[in-house]
């Protein structure tokens, strides 16, 4: 390879390595905001922000990801209490916990991890959450908020998404947004926040006949269907902003495994204007953003407190 071709080599790697959204940098800047805010409300006077967080069962993934949510809150200088119950936990159990929870006044925010095993009907126990608690912001008080445009608590995922498309769209206003997956947890609240950011929202989903054709429209395009490697290069629009929710584990050729995304990373990036990687896009910002809520319903708490006082 010649001197300058080698040049060009490097500005192009250098050009498509500009297009990748930095999810772990974003995550990391809002964590260490969290974290001066928690030191500037306790200083204030006021109490330390705890965060519950329950998990029924031993799904090694929900394991490692409610593990990192406890070394996090731990990290932003918050109270962490967490609650381990086992499979075999009845719904009755479970709701019980989070009555306690709900009274516990050292505690202002509770997590449920999902998925609950299936003698338990995740709607029931979100909804069984104080609203002022659910830092998940997926009980029907927050969810209702969320589509009626009013202030609430906003489902971390989503909100991490949203930040991260802030982070390269200054205004978003009129522009198709494509929602792959209407997730009560993800896609559902994502199209609630892009129809607030003035976009165009179309959601696909799996009884939709053509995905493709719709997200090859889509300015921005979020997926978030779990199916790996699902969008492919030639479902882009040149210069779309790509955010990539998914998330699985798959064998790698080493013989260990890998993360990858629902989007065929590789073929996507030199077709997208921005684009999240897996991992480091979408999934730091979810525990940042949880981080973010629970500070903020400790505040609201606060401000109750404080005005009846
Ligand atoms: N499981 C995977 N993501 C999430 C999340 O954001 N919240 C809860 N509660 N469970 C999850």
């Amino acid at each position: 390879m010649s001197p300058l071709s080698s040049e060009k080599h490097a500005e192009k790697h250098a050009e498509l390595a500009s297009r990748i959204i930095d999810g772990k940098g974003i995550a990391r800047a809002l964590t260490d905001q969290v974290g001066r805010d928690v030191a500037a409300f306790v200083d204030d006077g006021n109490v330390l922000p705890g965060l519950a967080v329950v998990l029924v069962g031993n799904d090694p993934a929900s394991e490692v990801y409610v593990k990192n949510k406890a070394i996090q809150t731990h990290r932003v200088g918050m109270r962490s209490f967490m609650h381990m119950l086992p499979q075999s936990t009845s719904q009755d159990e479970l709701l019980d916990l989070i009555a306690q929870l709900n009274v516990n006044p050292k505690i202002h925010g509770i997590l449920v991890q999902l998925p609950l095993p299936a003698q338990i009907d995740p709607v029931v126990v979100t909804n069984a959450i104080a609203p002022h608690k659910d830092v998940d912001g997926l009980g029907e008080v927050n969810a209702g908020r969320l589509s009626l445009g009013i202030d609430g608590i906003v489902p971390c995922t989503p909100l991490g998404c949203l930040m991260l498309l802030k982070s390269v769209h200054e205004d978003m206003t009129g522009k198709h947004a494509v929602v792959i997956g209407a997730s009560n947890l993800v896609g559902k609240p994502m199209a609630q926040l892009l129809l607030k950011e003035n976009c165009t929202v179309t959601v696909a989903h799996i009884h939709t006949r053509n995905t493709k054709e719709l997200a090859r429209e889509a300015d921005i395009l979020v997926v978030a269907t779990g199916k790996s490697g699902l969008v492919r290069g030639d479902w882009i629009k040149p210069g779309a902003t790509v955010i990539d929710v998914g998330i699985t584990r798959v064998p790698a050729e080493n013989g260990k495994t890998r993360l990858v995304g629902d989007v065929a990373f590789d073929e996507a990036l030199p077709i997208a204007g921005h684009i999240t990687p897996v991992p480091g896009g979408v999934g730091p910002m979810t525990i940042a953003c949880l981080l973010h809520n629970t500070l903020q319903a400790a505040k609201a708490t606060h401000a109750i407190v404080g005005a009846s006082s």
